[in-house]
């Protein structure tokens, strides 16, 4: 079988990239997958046992601010495309360690953006660099309104500040050097393999262990909420149909004040655990706000789902039940990540 297309997914080892990389591997025989990851606290092979040995796919441990190696890695197999979803991602360590996330989200996209760029010494016919990144650049809504693709950029914590400087590069590059870009930028995503110090994995863990659920400030925070597959079903769409040089907002159509959604999650933990019902909602606890804390992100899908024909596949409540079969099933998995530095980590952020 001729290969059609040589695509490097960064990231691919973390949660919402390795969703990716197994659809494209699964999905394409005729791409070669590349999957480049630092291997980080949040990147874990174990994601992607089950495609490990496709003829079509080859993992490569290195890190995006790593220059030379790029460059090396791209002399070596002219990726024609990239889909870029390495970074930090999670605002509570951005807001301990901010510099990490300059390192990565910022630097490492423009040493990927220059290695992209002197690969192709401007020859871009049918090549792509796709950058994943996330509706947090927009700031925070108040009680009403949705963000749109040309909602300015507002960001409030070193994480959001960090991508929407590296969505500023790629599209500078766009503008600059004619770089053939598509930018996606999506919601609060959940589902299997997520790293358990995001809200949903966090509590799920904490519910099994009978810990407290730390809820933030008074609970009143709203996020709008994306099953995993669906976001990677939108890459997809995105990666073959988007226009070239466009932005596009990804979401669940899906808006959960955290409050109501713990409470949800521990009804369903509760049933599936065979447990008193309101058993779980009695570990809610509620502690100190996280510090700029966005109040509210929504997001106005309507140009993927118009121009692209993407809607979300599952509801809510199915992608939670998915989410939390996954969990109660890949016990190995959680322990062996809830070892070590996690304790830590879990002791740093919440005593
Ligand atoms: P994640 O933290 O689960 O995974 C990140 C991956 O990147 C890990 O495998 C890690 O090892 C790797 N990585 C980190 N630094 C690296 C480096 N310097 N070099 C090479 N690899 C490195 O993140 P995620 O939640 O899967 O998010 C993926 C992308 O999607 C990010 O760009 C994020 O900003 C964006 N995004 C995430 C969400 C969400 O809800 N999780 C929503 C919208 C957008
Ligand atoms: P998170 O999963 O960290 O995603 P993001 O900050 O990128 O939206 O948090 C989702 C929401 O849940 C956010 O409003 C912060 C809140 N939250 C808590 O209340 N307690 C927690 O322990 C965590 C991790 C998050």
């Amino acid at each position: 079988m001729s290969i059609k297309k040589k695509i490097l997914i960064t990231g691919g080892a973390g949660f919402i990239g390795s969703h990716v990389v197994r659809l494209f591997v699964k999905k394409y025989p005729n791409y070669h997958i590349f999957n480049l990851d630092a291997l980080t606290y949040a990147g874990n092979l174990e994601n992607l046992k089950d495609i490990e040995d496709a003829p079509n796919y080859a993992f490569i441990k290195g890190d995006i601010t790593d220059d030379v190696f790029i460059q090396n890695i791209f002399e070596t197999h002219k990726f024609d495309s990239v889909i870029h979803l390495a970074a930090e991602s999670h605002v509570d360590r951005s807001i301990s360690d901010p510099l990490a996330f300059v390192k990565t989200n910022v630097i490492g996209t423009m040493i990927l953006l220059n290695a992209f760029r002197s690969c192709w010494q401007g020859d871009f016919q049918e090549k792509l660099f796709y950058h994943i990144s996330t509706d947090e650049v927009y700031g925070t809504l108040g009680e009403t309104g949705l963000f749109t693709e040309t909602t300015s950029y507002d960001p409030n914590s070193p994480y959001s500040a960090s991508k929407a400087s590296s969505d500023h590069f790629v599209r500078a590059y766009g503008e600059t050097y004619n770089l053939p870009y598509v930018i996606t930028n999506c919601s609060n995503n959940y589902g299997q393999n997520q790293f358990p110090e995001k809200l949903i994995p966090l509590f799920i863990n904490n519910i099994i262990n009978h810990k407290p659920l730390p809820v933030y400030g008074d609970g009143n925070y709203t996020r709008d909420w994306l099953y995993v597959k669906d976001h990677a079903i939108a890459i997809d769409l995105v990666f073959h149909k988007g226009k070239l040089g466009e932005t596009y907002n990804i979401g669940g159509f899906n808006e959960w004040k955290n409050i109501d959604l713990v409470k949800l999650l521990c009804r369903q933990m509760d049933q599936k655990l065979n447990r008193e019902i309101g058993s779980s909602e009695k570990l809610i606890t509620f502690v100190k706000d996280r510090p700029g804390h966005d109040l509210r992100y929504a997001i106005d899908a309507s140009k993927i789902k118009d121009e692209l024909g993407w809607t979300p596949s599952v509801t809510f409540e199915e992608g939670l039940e998915l989410t939390i079969n996954w969990y109660l099933n890949n016990e190995p998995w959680l322990n062996s990540i809830t070892n070590g530095a996690y304790k830590s980590y879990y002791q740093k952020q919440y005593g």
